[in-house]
């Protein structure tokens, strides 16, 4: 027999689980690099326009997919709709999850690292390259990268297999509220440095001229990452919420809570980028090198650095259960799986992509596809392609295949119907319709043309 499905305890549960999920390293370590490989203000702002004429639509639409059919990503298109085309579309988001739990786990085994570093204290290192070099030796070995990345899974393993309210709801509840103090804490110390002037700067200066077509792709899928949107990961959390859970806060409340980290840890970390000489296009090493710096100047450095990756680790921890959910609620829902037996497969498929991925910066670094690694190449192929496709799509279906009455009947529930809420109604129905699936097909055209 199906185990019964699970459910969410409390509103404020809902909305610590759903942030739990959207804030991650995609705030604190992708968003970052990002901005810093590609020219900073300007794609500052498109990342807020995208997140929110796009990706509050999106979110939504999610919600309304899961909450209504009751189901994980994969069927969810199907329940309300009979056609082999849309039963079809989940098996992109389910493709997406399996890469990005690969080259998420190693970014979470390299904050477990860099843990036991703070424990050490980074002792004998202070100018950039020293920093540089720790980093370097890290990734460049194959032994301790595979560990951690196995015993971050492990960890994500045992976390699943207690289910949906004792294990992600209460995992999340304590940490979120913690990692918002401290990420306060930093960014005041940053503002403090004397290279805040033109750290901010270069945060929120836009540049135009440092648009590109490859540029405009990335703010989008930046957006989508860092929400965890076009993957099917929020249908899967909304397939347990409550009949009166209210979408539209929720989902605004995500929107906000999730920018405001991402900006931030910009905060946080471009002063320091500047006053210490580093390079802001580094990439995904940026914050892995930076940060320990700024730490280590810092009086009582290594009880802050500690903090702060064990924070970070929390912050990824939740993610990567919200991406392990979207496979699992698959196994379960099309396979009738136990969870337990969906949670075991989930981790033996996800061991071997961390594993692989783990290996790319040592003994597969000669391995490239298209230029990159197996590590960078899941990375963009998920947040870039596969993630705001399935955002399109997503779109597409709730905005046009759906009943409208029924979409504006979900966004309504549990509000108390005010007008604004109704206006608000209006505003997504209309994103998600046109605004959301126009702008991210012309964007990825645009990326296609331009390569
Ligand atoms: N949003 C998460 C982050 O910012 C990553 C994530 C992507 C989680 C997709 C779930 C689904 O780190």
């Amino acid at each position: 027999m199906k185990e019964k499905r699970s459910q969410f305890g409390t509103k404020l549960g809902v909305i610590m689980v759903t942030a739990g999920s959207a804030v991650g390293l995609g705030n604190i370590w992708r968003f970052p690099y990002e901005v810093g490989a590609n020219g900073g203000g300007a794609f500052v702002l498109l990342y807020l326009i995208f997140v929110f004429f796009v990706g509050l639509p999106v979110i939504c639409g999610e919600f309304i997919l899961g909450k209504r059919s009751r189901s994980g990503v994969r069927g969810a298109f199907e329940k309300l709709h009979k056609s082999r085309f849309w039963g079809s579309v989940g098996y992109i988001s389910i493709l997406a999850a399996v890469l990005i739990m690969g080259f998420y786990s190693v970014v979470a085994s390299w904050t477990m690292e860099y843990i036991v570093q703070s424990v050490e204290g980074f002792s004998g290192l202070s100018s950039p390259e020293d920093f540089h070099d720790r980093f370097e030796l890290l990734t460049a070995t194959p032994v301790r990268p595979v560990v951690w990345t196995s015993l971050f899974l492990l960890l994500n393993y045992l976390i699943l297999i207690r289910g949906v309210e004792k294990g992600i709801e209460k995992v999340s509840n304590l940490m979120m509220p913690l990692l918002f103090i401290l990420l306060i804490a930093f960014s005041v110390n940053s503002l403090l440095l004397p290279g805040a002037g033109e750290g901010l700067r270069f945060l929120f200066h836009p540049d135009f001229s440092k648009l590109t077509g490859e540029v405009v792709l990335r703010a989008l899928g930046q957006a989508f990452f860092s929400l965890s949107l076009g993957m099917g990961c929020l249908v899967t959390y909304s397939s347990y919420f409550k009949p009166e859970t209210p979408l539209m806060r929720t989902g605004i409340s995500i929107a906000v809570l999730d920018t405001f980290v991402a900006v931030m840890a910009g905060v946080m970390i471009f002063p320091a980028v500047f006053t210490y000489g580093q390079e802001p296009a580094a990439g995904p090493r940026l914050v892995f090198e930076v940060l320990p710096m700024v730490f280590s100047n810092m009086p009582s450095g290594s009880i802050w650095s500690l903090v702060f990756f064990v924070l970070l680790f929390l912050a990824a921890l939740t993610s990567i259960i919200s991406v392990s959910e979207i496979i699992i609620a698959y196994l379960m829902d099309d396979f009738g799986m136990s969870r337990f037996k969906a949670c075991t497969v989930h981790f033996v498929i996800s061991l071997v992509f961390g594993v692989v991925c783990a290996l790319s910066f040592s003994s597969l670094s000669d391995f490239k596809i298209f230029g990159f690694n197996v590590f960078d190449l899941f990375d963009y192929v998920s947040s870039n392609i596969l993630m705001p496709l399935g955002g399109m799509l997503l779109s597409i279906f709730v905005g046009w295949v759906i009943k409208r009455s029924v979409v504006k009947e979900e966004l309504l529930a549990g509000t108390s119907k005010r007008g604004v809420y109704r206006v608000l109604a209006t505003v997504m129905g209309f994103c998600l319709r046109y605004v959301a699936p126009v702008a991210i097909a012309i964007v990825m055209l645009n990326c296609l043309k331009g390569s």
